[in-house]
């Protein structure tokens, strides 16, 4: 199956997915093309280095629709089955959407559905929470909403601060995303409503 990465940070999660395949903890799935708005993305030069094919639509000041457009277009002319949003700061278009129907996923560094949003994990320090994590979901029309695929928790420790609370979320969010685009890719499930449900379960 050939994923497509769409970033517009650091990319540790991209790493992690990447490191995933090299090592053959992920099997059957390449990565056919990283994309990001953002030009000077740590990500996008991570990607260059480890020789992937990289591209750049910058997003700021043009409307949603057309930059859309141009994603979509690079997606499908690389034959992308599998959209992986990893710290894609953007917003997707109904277009977007439609053009990879539960085909596309992303992670979101809280137990969905609390604290959606920006800064998932200092919104669950400074609730208070007990339990934080991070969950990855096909994305849908709403923020951060659609069906979860798989969650993984977080405890918050006496002493945490939303730093240290994110850092370990991050770790958990390295393991979660190669989990859960192996059981995608895997072709193994079915979606009941909301209920991600693996065949045989
Ligand atoms: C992660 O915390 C992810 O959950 C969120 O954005 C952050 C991206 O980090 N959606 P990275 O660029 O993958 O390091």
């Amino acid at each position: 199956m050939k994923l497509g990465v769409l970033l517009s940070g650091r990319g540790s999660n991209f790493l992690a997915i990447a490191e995933a395949i090299r090592t053959e903890r992920l099997k059957g799935v390449e990565i056919a093309v990283v994309i990001s708005n953002v030009a000077e993305a740590g990500g996008l030069k991570a990607a260059r280095e480890l020789g992937l094919k990289c591209e750049a639509f910058v997003s700021k000041g043009r409307k949603r629709e057309e930059h859309d457009a141009d994603v979509i277009g690079c997606l499908k002319a690389h034959g992308v089955e599998l959209v992986c949003l990893a710290g894609y700061m953007r917003l997707l278009s109904p277009g977007f959407i439609a053009a990879f129907p539960n085909r596309i996923l992303n992670i979101h560094p809280s137990l969905l559905p609390a604290f959606p949003g920006l800064e998932a994990q200092t919104q669950a320090f400074e609730y208070g929470a007990k339990l934080a994590g991070c969950t990855i979901h096909f994305v849908d029309e709403h923020l951060d909403h659609g069906v979860i695929v798989l969650q993984r928790a977080v405890a918050v420790e006496d002493g945490d601060d939303a730093h240290s609370l994110a850092e370990r979320i991050l770790v958990e969010e390295h393991i979660a995303y190669s989990e859960a685009i192996g059981l995608v890719a895997s072709g193994q499930y079915e979606i009941r409503g909301r209920l991600f449900v693996r065949k045989g379960a």
